[in-house]
Formats: structure tokens, C-alpha cells, sequence
């Protein structure tokens, strides 16, 4: 079997690389040139775990080919998967810009049967838009080729993506006919072979699993957010709160760890856009409105925590942040937190170094020379007034604190992520605040 991915990005890039790992045939298709002359030359334009070495053994056994022309592909394949970006409109919801473009591409050029896949996230009726934009194209040309459109969103994490997308939980496919499932079926054998399941459905419902599934997600971090705050409110230690609650198999321990708010390329895009499809038709998602707001507020808990140790009185003080990726394993700054917390710091005179094992040139790229960018997680801390762990880097689980007390100007760590040991902290003398711990100020 031949298949085509348009869009070479995160999800592109990943699911054909691992379709050609399993021996098919794959082109990836982009219109970034400079992207498509990269891989062509090795060069992957994201850092995953494993994939740079996938993409090699791959291109040299010859199973995938990168090209910016898509017209010259889609004859010469027998499923077209759609995973370009859908960012967010002004209004919030999803620009379907991208893939429309391509599915009119698609119709142009079509002269056979082709089965096309939406893997982007896309809303409801997605597919449905696909099929007309197609046929549309088809109708001006004046000719009559029977075509099938599916929907195969994709739940890879950054970071694990090969993994999850080798070994997936499960694999939602939604159909229109017995052909289309029978191609999904035989494309996705080879992922299913030790018992992890497709599960096909009705487009319109696998459409809006991948928003459901996300939104859970964001509900649960937002969730637990809250009740770090109130758990410092009233003296609780979320951390132990945690525990209690996910020892409970109903409640599960994953997703629960509080922290500085959600961010990354899908969740805050896809909850958007799942409010704005409801308000369109008139209907109110009450819980994921409060969920970005709880995320909103989130993302400002440290630096609301280094006024008040402060006093209020921040301006000129030299602030070290370790991590700016939205989290770890991943170069992705869409979104990321860090991004808010470094412009409060900025605006209120605050200076910012800061280092982070694979974003910096992410960064760079992003903040210029607003910020200082540190070689190493101990050059981020010389002279600093402040420490703030932002991103849980392995790298970053184990430092030399006696090292570190000597580096800094004035010991006081912000732990974002609720990694470190307050007791070991403060024997050595560092002040330490961290989510959902009361904290006195000393
Ligand atoms: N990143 C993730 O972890 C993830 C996970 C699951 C689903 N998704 C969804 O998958 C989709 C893609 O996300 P991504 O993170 O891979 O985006 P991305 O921005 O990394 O990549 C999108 C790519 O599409 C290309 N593109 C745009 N228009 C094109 C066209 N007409 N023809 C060919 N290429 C075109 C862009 O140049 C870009 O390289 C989005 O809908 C996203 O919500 C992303």
C-alpha cells in the first residue's frame, strides 16, 4: 500500500515515519521548502526521542520520500492523510484554512480512488467539508470518481510520540463504507498486533472523541490546579491530597499533578475550539470555560508567589528559570507557560536568564534578546535573586543545592512542578515555594 501525509509537522512527520517503519510505502508532503530540503538532507525540524535515527533507516531503505508537490502524489497513492495545523481563528476557533486548501488540491488533481483521512483535529463536520471541497473540484472538471473520506485523530504526546504512536492505547477510526474501513483495518494491522484495538465509528463521533479526550485532560490538570490553590488556602499539602486521591482506581494517578498550567499546541487550541463549536450553536460548555480560566490564573501563581515574598518590590531583580519547553522532552514552546511568566517578569523591570536542555534555540527564536540564555542549568542560577523550576527536565531532578547556594545572590526557589524536598531545601538555606504548599515567608 501507498500512502501520502500532507502536512510535514509533528503529527505528519511522526505517523509517516512509523507507517514506513512497518514497511509501507510513504510520502510526507509539505509546503514549508526549507522543511522538505532539511529532511531531505537528514535534518529533522523537531526533536522527539528516536526519531531522527527512524527517519534515517527509513529514507535509506527507501520507504519514505519527502516533496512539496502534492498534485504530483495523489494519483500515485491509496490513502491521503490530512495532518496539517489547525490553529486557532481569531474568534478561537479552528482555521480549517489548511486543510480545505489541500482537499481542494486533492479534487484537482484526483483521476481514482482515493481514500482521504483527516489525522489534523479538526471539529465536527470536518470531514463532511472535505468531501464537498473535493467534490466541488471534481464537478468543475466535469467528471465522476467515486471517493471515500474518513476521519484518524491522532493522540500522540510529544515527547513519547513514537511510542504512542508504535503502541497506541487505541486507535479511533470514523468511516462512511465497508471500503474505507477494510483499508483503515489492513493500514493499521501491523499497530494492533498485540491486542490494541481500532475502533471505528461514525465520522461525526471520531471527530469528536479527539475533543472530548483532550478536554478531559485539560479538565483534570485545571481540576487538580484548583485544588492546590485551595489547598493552600486552608493548609493542605496538595502533594499528599494527590496521593489520597489517586490511590482510588476510579480517579487514576495520572493527570493530577498540579503545576503552572497547561500549555503546548493542542490542549488550549482544542478546548478553545470545543467552547467556540458549542457557543455557535447554542450551547454553553460551562466546565471547559472554567477550565481555561483556572489556567489562565495558573500560569501567574509563581510570579504572584515572588511578589509577595518580595513585598511587590521585584524591579531589577535578576530571575533564573530552568525549563521553557511546555514540557518535557519536547523543544514545543507553543503555548508554554514559561512564555507567560517571562513576559510578568520582564514588564515589572525583572531580569531573565535561563536555560533548558533542547528549547533554546526555540526561545531565541521567539524572545530575540529579551532574555539571557544560559549554557548550562548552574550558569542560569550565578548572581540570580530568584530560582523558578518551570519545566521537570530529568536533568534538573537532581542538582547540587551546596553547589548551587554558593552560585546565587539570594537563595529562593519557586518549584513549578513540585519536584523538590522543602526540608532539604531549607536545611541548606533556601527559602522554598512550591503548588498547593502553605509557605510562610521567612
Ligand atoms: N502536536 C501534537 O502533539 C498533536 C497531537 C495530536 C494531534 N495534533 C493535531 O495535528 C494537526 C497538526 O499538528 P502539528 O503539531 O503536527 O502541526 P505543525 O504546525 O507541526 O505542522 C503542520 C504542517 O503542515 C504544513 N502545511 C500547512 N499547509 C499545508 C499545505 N497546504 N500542504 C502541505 N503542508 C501544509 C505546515 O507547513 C507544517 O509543516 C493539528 O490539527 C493538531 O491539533 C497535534
Amino acid at each position: 500500500m501507498k500512502i501520502t501525509i500532507v502536512g510535514t509537522g509533528y503529527v505528519g512527520l511522526v505517523t509517516g515515519t512509523c507507517f514506513a517503519e512497518v514497511g509501507i510505502e510513504v510520502v510526507c508532503v509539505d509546503i514549508d521548502v526549507k522543511k522538505i530540503g532539511n529532511l531531505k538532507k537528514g535534518i529533522s525540524p523537531i526533536y522527539e526521542p528516536g526519531l531522527d535515527d527512524m527517519i534515517a533507516r527509513n529514507v535509506e531503505k527507501g520507504r519514505l520520500h519527502f516533496t512539496t508537490d502534492l498534485s504530483a502524489c495523489v494519483n500515485d497513492t491509496d490513502v491521503i492523510f490530512i495532518a496539517v495545523g489547525t490553529p486557532p481563528d481569531e474568534d478561537g476557533s479552528a482555521d480549517l484554512k489548511y486543510v480545505l486548501d489541500v482537499s481542494k488540491t486533492i479534487g484537482e488533481h484526483m483521476d481514482k480512488h482515493i481514500l482521504v483521512v483527516t489525522k489534523s483535529t479538526v471539529p465536527v463536520g470536518t470531514a463532511k467539508k472535505v468531501r464537498n471541497t473535493i467534490q466541488n473540484e471534481l464537478d468543475k472538471r466535469g467528471i465522476s470518481i467515486d471517493f471515500d473520506v474518513a476521519s484518524n485523530p491522532e493522540f500522540l504526546k510529544e515527547g513519547d510520540a513514537i511510542s504512542d504512536f508504535m503502541k497506541p492505547d487505541r486507535i479511533v477510526v470514523g468511516v462512511e463504507s465497508e471500503k474505507a474501513t477494510d483499508i483503515m483495518a489492513r493500514l493499521y494491522k501491523p499497530f494492533t498486533l498485540n491486542g490494541h484495538p481500532v475502533i471505528f465509528m461514525d465520522v461525526p463521533s471520531a471527530e469528536m472523541t479527539k475533543y472530548a479526550a483532550n478536554s478531559m485532560l485539560a479538565t483534570k490538570i485545571s481540576f487538580m490546579n484548583d485544588i492546590a490553590n485551595i489547598c493552600e488556602i486552608v493548609g493542605a499539602d496538595v502533594n499528599l491530597v494527590r496521593k489520597g486521591i489517586g490511590s482510588d482506581s476510579r480517579i487514576g494517578t495520572k493527570f493530577i499533578y498540579p503545576g503552572i498550567g497547561y500549555g503546548g499546541s493542542c490542549f488550549p487550541k482544542d478546548v478553545k475550539a470545543l467552547i467556540k463549536t458549542a457557543d455557535s450553536l447554542g450551547y454553553s460548555m460551562r466546565i471547559l470555560k472554567a477550565v481555561e480560566d483556572v489556567n489562565d490564573d495558573q500560569k501567574s501563581v509563581l510570579f504572584n508567589k515572588l511578589l509577595n515574598h518580595f513585598d511587590g518590590d521585584i524591579k531589577g531583580k535578576t530571575i533564573g528559570l530552568w525549563g521553557l519547553s511546555f514540557k518535557p522532552q519536547t523543544d514545543d514552546m507553543r503555548e508554554a507557560p514559561a512564555l507567560v511568566i517571562i513576559e510578568k517578569l520582564l514588564s515589572a523591570g525583572c531580569k531573565v536568564k535561563a536555560y533548558d536542555p533542547v528549547a533554546m534555540h526555540e526561545a531565541q527564536r521567539i524572545l530575540g534578546d529579551a532574555i539571557e540564555y544560559s549554557k548550562d542549568p548552574y550558569e542560569a542560577f550565578i548572581d540570580t535573586d530568584a530560582q523558578f523550576l518551570l519545566t521537570e527536565w530529568t536533568e534538573f531532578r537532581f542538582p547540587n543545592w551546596n553547589v548551587i547556594k554558593k552560585l546565587v545572590k539570594n537563595p529562593v526557589l519557586f518549584d513549578g512542578r513540585n519536584i523538590y524536598d522543602r526540608n532539604e531545601l531549607n536545611s541548606i538555606g533556601f527559602a522554598y515555594y512550591c503548588i498547593g504548599v502553605q509557605t510562610r515567608k521567612s
